[in-house]
């Protein structure tokens, strides 16, 4: 291998409490383990190595002594150093260096998988949480409905049912809507769903084929670009402002795409916690209305508010006959990991959704529906609801201040209303691949624009999301992403000196 690529590709953090010569040989070894250094490949030698990534050549030589013991390499005299490819039965690499193919930020469109792998490494702090800690939810109250359902009505655990939900859930969704959101809504028009993920799926699948476009906000969730990506489908990114989408550019990207339909989350949007202003959001339905595109409202975080007023959803705004889908999660708020949330669709579109609800998995599990109806009306529920929402409002401050005391000069980040999430621009030098590398070798996971724009959008940001609630161990966290983009930021400033 020449070993101007292998030095290239070597991500070495000089800051991290990894030493040298183990983030070289795990590199290395995962590498070979995953087939891209092959059986028979020469390795630089030691001291080209050494003076490549500007190290000790005794880092390179212990890395390759320890490769050789685990019978990953082997010397060959004067010939030099060969790949002699993985042993039958690999040993794990080490956790400081987990394997590029699970943690690179996503291509396939996986992101979630590899979102979980990263913060189930041992010892990560991951600032990848977008939900609530379950201890600080009291789940009490639900597991005895659960309990009562199965003794009494066993009919409803056990049963297929229809694909579109209870009509007790359905009813108690609707007024959970009024209650919190000032949204009135017809239960015929609702669909119960297996989190807000599959509201979206099928949602996307009953309007968009292979081929055609979705507009989006950049950056976005990236549930919503890997779909999109999996059904080969193309997206194109508006620019968030600080109100929301950039109207503008919107109406010019309507009108010149053909695009299927618009994707918004004008509440605490994921991945920047922007808040859509009710300016934008009539805007936003005037467009709709007038070029006949849908819009699809993801509202996952509304009762996550910690200041600011109410602001009516897009969907409370339309009428029956614009094509507004709604989307909401009870994944963020009341029951993360149940799986449950719904769809409001356009009265003329309930068939085609409910279609391919039918044919994603039938209907949601009864047993689940039917507690959650009864817990959603209950006291608890409400209790645990503003328990969440005091928690969380002096952990989105912890976040901010370490932020605000720690980034590089040049870097930016939003302050959300409300939500789980806030998103922070670095310097535009800081390579995203570099720096989501250079967080995980300080122990600490995030999801970084690459994973969260369409494709050839600006990605040099990263979503922080804070629904991890300890404060001490997130502020540190906070701190050692900072430290990580300090440090990639003087490394790319004196590697390439500006002339003046
Ligand atoms: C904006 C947004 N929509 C939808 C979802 C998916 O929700 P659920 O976990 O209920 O599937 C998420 C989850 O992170 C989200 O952030």
């Amino acid at each position: 291998m020449e070993i101007q690529r292998l030095a290239g590709i070597l991500q070495l953090d000089k800051a991290a409490d990894v030493a040298l010569y183990a983030q070289v040989r795990d590199f290395i070894a995962t590498e070979i383990i995953e087939g891209r250094l092959s059986e028979g490949e020469r390795l630089p030698p030691v001291r080209a190595l050494a003076e490549a990534a500007n190290v000790n050549v005794m880092t390179i030589a212990r890395a390759y002594r320890e490769l050789s013991d685990r019978g990953l390499i082997a010397g060959r005299g004067a010939l030099g150093t060969f790949v002699q490819g993985p042993a039958e039965e690999p040993p794990a690499p080490a956790p400081a260096a987990p394997s590029p193919r699970d943690t690179l930020p996503n291509e396939d469109g996986d992101t979630f998988r590899r979102m979980l792998k990263v913060g189930d490494l041992p010892d990560i702090v991951p600032l990848t949480r977008a939900y609530p800690d379950a201890s600080l939810i009291d789940t009490g109250a639900f597991e005895q409905k659960i309990g009562q359902i199965l003794k009494a009505k066993p009919e409803y655990a056990y049963s297929y049912i229809a694909p579109d939900g209870l009509p007790n859930l359905k009813a108690a969704f609707a007024r959970f809507l009024e209650r919190h959101r000032q949204l009135h809504c017809d239960v015929d028009d609702m669909i119960v769903t297996s989190g807000g993920q599959q509201g979206i799926s099928i949602t996307i699948q009953s309007l968009v084929s292979r081929g055609d476009t979705v507009i989006v906000e950049n950056p976005t969730y990236f549930g919503l670009l890997d779909l999109l990506r999996n059904m080969g489908a193309n997206a194109i990114g508006i620019d968030m402002q600080q109100d929301g989408m950039a109207i503008e550019q919107l109406s010019e990207v309507v009108r010149s795409s053909n695009a299927k339909a618009i994707f918004t989350m004008p509440t605490y949007q994921n991945p920047t916690g922007i808040t859509t202003s009710l300016e934008k959001r009539r805007a936003i339905l005037g467009i709709g209305r007038r070029h006949g595109i849908p819009i699809i409202e993801d509202d996952c975080f509304s009762e996550l508010r910690f200041e600011g007023d109410f602001i009516p959803s897009i969907k409370s705004l339309s009428e029956p006959e614009d094509l507004v889908y709604y989307i909401v999660s009870m994944g963020k708020t009341l029951i993360p990991g149940m799986r449950l949330g719904f769809v409001l669709a356009p009265p003329a579109r309930m068939e085609q959704v409910t279609a391919w609800k039918s044919v994603s998995d039938l209907h949601t599990a009864p047993l689940l529906q039917d507690a959650f109806a009864a817990y959603l009306d209950s006291a608890e529920a409400e209790a645990n609801l503003s328990r969440i929402r005091k928690a969380y409002k002096p952990v989105l401050d912890t976040v901010i201040q370490g932020l605000a005391e720690n980034l590089p000069a040049g870097s930016t980040f939003t302050r959300p209303h409300g939500g789980l999430n806030l998103w922070v621009k670095l310097p535009a030098a800081i390579d995203p691949v570099d720096f989501f590398y250079a967080c995980l070798r300080r122990n600490v996971g995030i999801l970084t624009g690459v994973h969260l724009t369409p494709e050839k959008a600006d990605n040099t940001g990263f979503r922080l999301s804070y629904g991890l609630s300890d404060r001490d161990a997130l502020g540190k966290a906070v701190r050692q992403v900072c430290r990580a983009a300090a440090d990639l930021s003087k490394r790319s400033s004196s590697r390439f000196p500006v002339i003046v």
